[in-house]
C-alpha cells in the first residue's frame, strides 16, 4: 500500500505542497519517496530509500521549481527499497514520469514484451512497465490522456497512477482500479492523492474517483472518462468535514476500525501475490521431511489455520509451534530434513527470530510470510512472501492476521496441486471459494458491524468469557479471544470445543457468556453436543454460525449467520464479527483500541 499525490497550481511552485501531502501520507508506506515536476519543459526528480524527512535532509525536496508535479511514498512489493526502485518512474527519453499505488498482474509478460522493443528498464518494479507503455503511444503521437487510456486498458491487476509529460505541462493524468485515488478542488489549484489526508489541508471539496475511472486534471479543470468505453461521466463533489486526524484514518474514528474494513482490498491484493514466490515455498514445503508452522501472537493462530489448509488439502503434516517454546521442544531434533515456515506480520519478533537462528545453525531451511520488506525474517529466510497487505497502524493485527490466512490458502492450493493426493475437483472448488472471499469478507462487515456494535455494550460489562470451536475453527476461537481479550482487557478463554468437556466446563454458571465458531462444517454436529453441554449447566450461549442454519439459531441466545464459504477458508470470514467486537467493546469500556495498554507493534524482547 503505497500513497501517490499530485498538484498543479496556476502560479508558483508545488514542491512544498507535494512535501507536505508526503509527509500525511506517509502513514501508506515509508521505505521509499519521490517527487517529479516540470520546470521550463523539463522534467526534475529527486527520489531515494529511506523515511521522507531523512530524503530530504539529504536531497532537499523543496528545492525542486515547477507548478505541476507528483509524488509517491512507498511500501515495497516488487523489488527492494532502493533508489532506483522509488517511484516517481520515467520513460526512455526521461520527459514522461508516473507515480503508481497498487500491484500489476501482467507485467512480467508486459516487460518482456518491451524490452524486446528496446525499452531501458531501470528498476526492478512491476509500474515501470506504464511508463514504457505510455511512451510508446506518445511517440506514436497520441496526447497525453489518450495515451494513459490505452496503456490502463492494458494492465491487470490494481492501480492508482498519476502522470506527467513535460510535453504537456499543463495537466495531471490519474486513473484508478482497486486502489483509492480521490481529486481535491482548490482555488487555482487542483490536487490528486491516494486518500483525502493528503489534501485536506488545502480544500475540503474533494471528488472520490470510482473503479475504472481516469481523469485530466488541470489547475483550473477536470475531466473523468471510463476506462473501458472513454466516454465522460459525472461524479459528485463532496464537500468533507473531516479534521487531519479523521482523514489520516480514512473518516473512521481509529486505525483498527478502518484497517478492519480494509480487509476486501488487502485481501484482493493477497490473490494478486507472484506465483513465483508461492511456487518456491511450495517447492522447500513438499521438500521437508519435517515441516513446522512457527510464530507468535496472532501470526502462531494464523499457523493452526495453515497446518488444518496444509494437512487437508495436501496432506502435509505441519506442526504449528508458538516460536518461543520451538527451540526447548523441537532444538534437539531438527536438522538438515527440517522445514520452518515462520510467520511474522513485522519480521523482527525476537521470539521467532531466535528460533529462527536455532535451526539455521542446524541446517534447517528457513521460509517466511511477512508484511515487510527488507525485514530481518526477509534477510533470514531461503525465500519469503509478502503479504502486500500495508502498513498497520494499530496495534492489534487484524488485516495482517486476514491476509497471512490468503498467503497460507494460496501455498496449501499449490501444495495440493504439486502432492496431487486429492481430487482434482476438491482443488478446483477450493481455488474458486479463494477468489470469492474478498467479496464474502466485505458482506460480512456489512452484515455483522451493527448487530456487533450492539452486542459490545452488553460484551463490555462481562468479567470473563469463552471462546469454543472445533476443527480449524478452534484457531478462530483463539484468534477471537486474543483480539478480546487484548482490547478489552476481560479475561477470557478459548478451547477447542471438543475438549471444554475436560475441565473447563467447571467455569460454567448461570448466565457465563459463550461464544460458539459454528460454521456449517464437518464439526458441526459434535459442536451442537458442545452447545447442549454448556447450554445445560446454564451457559449463555452467543453463536456465530452459517446464515440459514435455524437448529444452531434456535439453540443460541444470540445468533449472527454469515455467508457460507468453504470450510477451510471459514476462518477468514468467521474472525471479522469477533475483531469488530474486540473493537467496540475496547470503546464501551473507554479504551483506546489503537493502543492497548503493556502492547507493542513488534515485540523485539524475548
Ligand atoms: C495481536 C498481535 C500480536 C502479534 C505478535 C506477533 O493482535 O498483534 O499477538 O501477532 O506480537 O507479531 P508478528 O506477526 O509481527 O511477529
Amino acid at each position: 500500500m503505497c500513497g501517490i499525490s499530485g498538484c498543479i497550481i496556476k502560479r508558483g511552485n508545488v514542491a512544498n505542497i507535494l512535501y507536505s501531502s508526503l509527509k500525511r501520507l506517509e502513514y501508506r508506506g515509508y521505505d521509499s519517496a519521490g517527487v517529479s515536476t516540470i520546470y521550463q519543459g523539463q522534467l526534475l526528480v529527486k527520489k531515494d530509500a529511506g523515511k521522507i524527512d531523512e530524503i530530504h535532509s539529504r536531497l532537499n525536496l523543496l528545492d525542486l521549481p515547477g507548478n505541476i508535479g507528483i509524488a509517491h511514498t512507498r511500501w515495497a512489493t516488487h523489488g527492494a527499497p532502493s533508489q532506483v526502485n522509488a517511484h516517481p518512474h520515467l520513460d526512455c527519453t526521461g520527459s514522461i514520469a508516473v507515480v503508481h499505488n497498487g500491484v500489476l498482474e501482467n507485467f512480467l509478460e508486459l516487460k518482456q514484451e518491451l524490452e524486446a522493443r528496446k525499452h531501458t528498464f531501470r528498476s526492478k518494479t512491476d509500474t515501470e512497465v506504464i511508463v514504457h507503455l505510455i511512451e510508446e503511444y506518445i511517440k506514436i503521437g497520441k496526447k497525453l490522456t489518450e495515451a494513459v487510456l490505452e496503456t490502463t486498458r492494458k494492465l491487470r491487476g490494481s492501480y492508482a497512477i498519476a502522470v506527467i509529460y513535460a510535453g504537456e505541462p499543463d495537466k495531471i493524468v490519474v486513473a484508478r482500479n482497486e486502489s483509492p485515488l480521490v481529486i481535491g478542488l482548490a482555488k487555482d489549484m487542483n490536487l490528486v492523492a491516494s486518500d483525502v489526508a493528503a489534501l485536506i489541508e488545502y480544500t475540503n471539496r474533494v471528488v472520490f474517483l470510482e473503479n475504472g475511472d481516469m481523469a485530466t486534471v488541470t489547475a483550473d479543470t477536470f475531466q473523468i472518462i471510463r476506462i473501458d468505453t472513454g466516454i465522460p461521466v459525472e461524479r459528485k463533489i463532496t464537500e468533507l468535514n473531516w479534521t487531519l486526524e479523521m482523514a489520516t484514518k480514512g473518516g473512521y474514528p481509529h486505525f483498527m476500525l478502518k484497517e478492519i474494513f480494509d480487509q476486501p482490498n488487502v485481501l484482493r491484493e493477497a490473490l494478486r501475490i507472484q506465483e513465483k514466490y508461492l511456487d518456491l515455498l511450495t517447492e522447500f514445503l513438499d521438500r521437508g521431511r519435517d515441516v513446522f508452522l512457527i510464530a507468535s501472537g496472532t501470526s502462531y493462530n494464523a499457523c493452526i489455520v495453515g497446518s488444518y489448509m496444509f494437512s487437508k488439502l495436501a496432506r502435509l503434516s505441519a506442526y504449528p509451534v508458538v516460536a518461543s517454546e520451538f527451540i526447548e521442544n523441537y532444538g534437539s531434533s531438527i536438522g538438515v530434513d527440517t522445514v520452518i515456515l515462520a510467520l511474522s506480520q513485522s519480521g523482527e519478533t525476537a521470539d521467532v527470530l531466535t528460533s529462527l537462528d536455532y535451526a539455521r545453525y542446524r541446517a534447517a531451511t528457513i521460509i517466511g510470510i511477512t508484511n515487510v520488506l527488507g525485514s530481518t525474517l526477509t534477510r533470514i529466510a531461503r525465500a519469503y512472501v509478502l503479504q502486500n497487505a500495508g502498513p498497520e497502524i494499530g496495534v492489534a493485527a487484524t488485516k495482517t492476521f486476514t491476509s497471512q490466512l490468503m498467503v497460507l490458502a494460496l501455498l496449501a492450493l499449490r501444495l495440493a496441486r504439486k502432492r496431487g493426493k486429492v481430487s482434482q475437483y476438491e482443488i478446483d472448488e477450493f481455488q474458486d471459494e479463494l477468489r470469492s472471499i474478498p467479496q464474502l469478507v466485505e458482506k460480512t462487515l456489512e452484515i455483522s458491524n451493527e448487530p456487533i456494535k450492539k452486542l459490545s455494550r452488553e460484551a463490555a460489562r462481562f468479567s470473563s468469557m469463552f471462546f469454543l470451536g472445533r476443527g480449524i475453527s478452534y484457531a478462530t476461537a483463539l484468534e477471537a479471544r486474543l483480539k478480546v481479550m487484548e482490547l478489552s482487557y476481560i479475561p477470557s478463554i478459548a478451547y477447542p470445543a471438543g475438549e471444554s468437556k475436560h475441565g473447563p466446563i467447571s467455569v460454567i454458571e448461570e448466565g457465563y457468556p459463550v461464544f460458539f465458531i459454528a460454521p456449517n462444517d464437518e464439526t458441526r454436529k459434535y459442536l451442537i453436543g458442545n452447545i447442549m453441554e454448556m447450554k445445560a449447566r446454564g451457559a449463555r450461549i452467543y453463536c456465530v454460525g452459517s446464515e440459514g442454519d435455524e437448529e444452531v439459531k434456535q439453540l443460541s441466545d444470540w445468533f449472527l449467520g454469515l455467508p457460507t464459504t468453504h470450510s477451510l477458508l471459514s476462518p477468514v470470514v468467521y474472525i471479522i464479527p469477533f475483531q469488530l467486537l474486540a473493537y467496540y467493546t475496547s470503546i464501551e469500556r473507554g479504551y483506546d483500541p489503537d493502543k492497548p495498554r503493556n502492547l507493542a507493534k513488534s515485540v523485539t524482547v524475548l
